[in-house]
């Protein structure tokens, strides 16, 4: 060996293990991570128990410039002090669901996104030079937040972690690219789809390298998400590149194959061919110059397309797709979820499926403001199952939705009210249920089917849309165990003291998700597959009974190609 070798060897030896702790003046509570040190906050639990906040690390280098489609780099490491008190850019976004309700506050948004944080109990923090030994790690669990694959952050004003700090739990939640950015698919080398599940990915990986350092435990992974996030959590599980990043899987409202999203590629390619004119890209190039155009427009072009297409389809717009292997991508869905669900993908992970009996109520306004009810009229295949609609043969499509409108809107009268009925149905229910038919058929691991259904007292959507509908709707369910800060404003002193039926089903659903799903030592943890009905604080009740719904649309599966199940 050289001289030199030895020397650059001394070196890194020297800088990766005895970096010099910087001067924590001022700075309440730090951490090491693989990049370098970081600085958080000590905040309050709603019991009043203290938690450590690390919020606007950087998991990824941030996709900016050339960057910007590709697959995310390995973070820089700085030196000194990363100040992670305060949350990160918001990836840029159209938000049509959160802004207009007032359930977030206005933040800075843009491409420098990529940020992780990182919630701790104050008494389960390392001491920031400690080896990484300790016998009392945490579990984990990671959230991917929902917003339809379009909108949304991880940020604290809808997933305030003040009620799951008050249990001994890390939670890690996450920016992803959204819309264009992280869902666009060239089906080419340049662009095959999937960069927003990768995004994920990489921060699973960064969790793996660092969360012992903030007290959590690495093979204690709990992946969670709701709407688009549970999609995404359960397309990771039914991947083949994620093995040993999570241990167990909970979906809320949304699932790999769930009716809101189709993964279908033909899909890719109508929304593209939507997306680029309105983002003044001439289609009709070269794959390599329309890639070019792409990496150089500027922001507010592709989030004028984007605003195009939330305006055509009303929630949804790019989605995760089946990709096809390219030289520089992480290649995450290589089959149909249906394929890789039947062969048994994500069999032994336990898998928590939650929906909510009456999910699209609060979709009622937005879907009003982009006219849904003419669209419908004028093509109302749209009103089947997209993941159904945009998979089943073509020439069935006509069949499939007389079948639709004849179950759903009396042949030919298609209403708002009609359309949500429908839409929870094909949408969230019946896919849920399909889902746990599928798992059952290949012996997986422990199955938990929750329906949410209690309506609370003073629900948090219910006031910010200034509406009321009965049982629960989308994003209702998540309120109980994230504290929706932006909306609710300072914390008080009851919100977990059992005063009132809804406090006591926080704090129940809090131990459920717990017990249950967490740590997994709870009186729900009892048989593989269960049917839980969570209707009241006083009503969580389990028993299993087949839907007439099913047999209706097991049959509108089979006939579009599918398979009963
Ligand atoms: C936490 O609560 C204490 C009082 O119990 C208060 O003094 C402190 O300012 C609170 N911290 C934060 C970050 O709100
Ligand atoms: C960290 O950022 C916060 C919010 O921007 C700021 O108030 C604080 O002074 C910063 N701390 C340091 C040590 O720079
Ligand atoms: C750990 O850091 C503290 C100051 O933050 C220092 O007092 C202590 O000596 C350090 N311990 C070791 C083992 O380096
Ligand atoms: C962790 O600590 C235990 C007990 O103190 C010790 O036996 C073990 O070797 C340590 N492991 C590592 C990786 O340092
Ligand atoms: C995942 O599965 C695909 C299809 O069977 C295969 O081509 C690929 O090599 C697999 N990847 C890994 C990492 O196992
Ligand atoms: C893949 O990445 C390498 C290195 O950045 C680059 O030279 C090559 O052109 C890329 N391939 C494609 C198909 O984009
Ligand atoms: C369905 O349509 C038939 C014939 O037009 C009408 O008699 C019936 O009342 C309608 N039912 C509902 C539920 O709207
Ligand atoms: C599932 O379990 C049953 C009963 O234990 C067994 O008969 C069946 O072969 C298993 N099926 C698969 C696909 O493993």
């Amino acid at each position: 060996m050289s001289t030199t070798k030895v020397l650059i060897v001394a070196m890194v030896y020297f800088s990766t293990c005895h970096a010099a702790i910087p001067d924590l003046t001022g700075c309440e509570v730090a951490a090491k991570t693989e990049q370098g040190y970081v600085c958080g906050r000590i905040r309050n639990a709603t019991n009043g128990a203290k938690y450590a906040s690390f919020r606007g690390m950087q998991y990824g280098t941030q996709p900016l410039g050339e960057l910007r489609f590709m697959e995310l780099l390995p973070p820089s490491s700085f030196d000194g002090l990363f100040n992670a008190t305060e949350a990160g850019p918001i990836c840029a976004q159209v938000d049509v669901f959160y802004t207009p309700n007032n359930l977030v506050a206005p933040l800075s948004s843009g491409e420098d996104c990529i940020r992780i944080n990182v919630h701790v109990p104050y008494d389960y923090l390392p001491a920031i030079n400690a080896t990484s030994n300790s016998s009392n790690l945490l579990p984990v669990l990671f959230w991917i937040h929902g917003g339809s694959f379009s909108y949304g952050s991880g940020d604290a004003d809808v997933h305030g972690p003040e009620y799951l700090m008050t249990k001994d739990v890390i939670l890690v939640t996450i920016n992803y690219r959204l819309h264009v950015f992280g869902f666009l698919s060239l089906d080419n080398e340049y662009i095959p789809g999937n960069n927003g599940l990768r995004d994920c990915i990489t921060a699973l990986k960064w969790v793996q390298s660092n969360i012992r350092n903030f007290g959590g435990d690495p093979a204690r992974v709990t992946i969670a998400g709701q709407s688009a996030g549970g999609v995404i959590a359960h397309l990771l599980s039914i991947s083949n590149v994620t093995q040993g990043l999570f241990q167990q899987v909970m979906a809320l409202s949304g699932h790999a194959i769930a009716g809101f999203y189709s993964y279908s590629p033909s899909y890719a390619k109508l929304i593209n061919a939507i997306f680029l004119p309105a983002a003044g890209i001439n289609p009709l190039q070269t794959p390599k110059k329309i890639y070019e155009d792409l990496v150089t427009a500027p922001l507010d072009n592709l989030l004028r397309g984007q605003k195009v297409l939330l305006d055509k389809f009303g929630l949804v717009s790019f989605t995760p797709v089946i990709e096809n292997a390219q030289p520089n991508f992480t290649t995450v869905i290589f089959q149909s979820p249906e394929d890789l669900l039947n062969a048994g993908a994500g069999k032994d992970y336990p898998l928590w499926i939650g929906f909510c009996s009456n999910e699209a109520a609060d979709f009622k306004t937005r879907l009003e403001e982009v006219n849904i009810v003419t669209k419908l009229s004028l093509q109302p295949s749209l009103t089947l199952p997209l993941n159904l609609l945009y998979s089943a043969n073509p020439l069935t499509v006509p069949v499939l939705t007389t079948l639709q409108l004849a179950e759903y809107f009396n042949v030919t009268s298609i209403t708002l009210e009609k359309f949500l009925v429908a839409a929870t149905d094909s949408y969230y229910k019946y896919p849920s249920h399909r889902l746990a038919f599928k798992r059952l058929r290949v012996n997986a691991s422990n199955t938990y089917l929750i329906q949410f259904s209690y309506p609370g007292e003073k629900s948090v959507l219910k006031d910010a849309f200034s509406q009321s509908w009965s049982g629960a709707a989308h994003v209702e369910d998540i309120a109980y165990f994230f504290r929706f800060n932006h909306f609710l404003g300072p914390q008080q002193e009851n919100e977990l003291v059992p005063t009132s039926n809804d406090n006591i089903m926080r704090a129940r659903i809090i131990n459920l998700i717990y017990g249950n799903i967490i740590v997994r030592d709870a009186p729900f943890d009892l048989k593989i597959f269960q049917y839980i009905y969570i209707e009241g604080p006083y009503d969580i009740r389990d028993e299993f009974i087949i839907d007439q719904n099913d047999t209706y649309f097991s049959n509108l599966y089979s006939v579009g190609g599918l398979g009963p199940v």
